[in-house]
């Protein structure tokens, strides 16, 4: 079974996708900033872990090793952590915000790409799998910060899928609609539960070698775009 890095997964999409893939046997090296969280999932699911604030740069390149070296190499990364600060206009938005949502949202999948490619180049095989958000297929109002990095993921993961593909290297982008997870302070009963979006991207994983998804999108059926 193969070795899988995960990234956000002390609560919702990551969370769900952690215990799936070890319900599943595959090893999981899990990572997020919330250490009791993250020790009680590694408690339930035999996953290993540690934490890092990927708003960090050297702390995500030393995730990444941490991870390697647990596992013995990673076989399939998931960029799964991300983040909304708040909903504003752009003209009511900080720098600070900015340039947090720069290095969760876009630098620290960036640099995690680059490790895992790095890795997966010489052995000519691997896969990237890169969550985003149908955010970035639209232009919504309030959302500028989010968009701008979740539009920036986007570009870097259509780059990168055209140089791994012929390395036989599989890049995906994950444009989920609304979940129900802990992203919003409001329950959002009419949005996808975590799980069943988890249940999408293992398929991915579980795909035979001869079939690539360059894109996943799907959505609740309260929402048409
Ligand atoms: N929920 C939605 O409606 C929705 C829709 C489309 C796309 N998405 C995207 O789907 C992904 C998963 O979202 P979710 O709904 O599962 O969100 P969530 O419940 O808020 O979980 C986010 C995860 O990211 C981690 N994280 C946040 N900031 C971090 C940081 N600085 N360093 C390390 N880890 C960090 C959190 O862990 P810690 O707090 O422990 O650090 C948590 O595990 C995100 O990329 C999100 O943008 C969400």
């Amino acid at each position: 079974m193969k070795n899988v890095l995960i990234t956000g997964a002390t609560r919702g999409l990551g969370r769900a996708l952690t215990v799936q893939l070890c319900e599943q046997g595959y090893r999981v090296y899990a990572s997020g900033r919330d250490a009791e969280a993250l020790a009680q999932l590694q408690q339930q699911t035999g996953c290993l872990g540690s934490c890092a604030d990927l708003a960090d740069a050297e702390q995500v390149t030393a995730l990444y090793q941490r991870a390697s070296d647990a596992l013995g190499g990673i076989e399939v990364l998931i960029n799964n952590a991300g983040m909304n600060t708040r909903k504003a206009a752009v003209v009511d938005t900080e720098l600070a915000e900015f340039e947090w949502q720069y290095a969760v949202n876009l630098r620290a999948p960036y640099l995690l790409c680059r490790a895992a490619m790095s890795e997966m180049q010489p052995r000519g095989a691997g896969q990237i799998i890169n969550v985003i958000s149908t955010v970035a297929k639209r232009s919504s109002p309030t959302m500028g910060v989010y968009t701008t990095m979740k539009q920036g993921l986007a570009g870097l993961n259509n780059v990168l899928m055209k140089e791994a593909q012929p390395l036989g290297i599989k890049v995906t982008a994950v444009y989920p609609g609304g979940m129900d997870t802990e992203f919003r302070d409001q329950a959002r009963p009419q949005y996808i539960r975590p799980e069943q979006a988890a249940q999408k991207i293992v398929q991915l994983i579980q795909d035979p070698p001869e079939l690539v998804t360059h894109e996943l999108l799907f959505r609740p059926p309260a929402e048409l775009e």
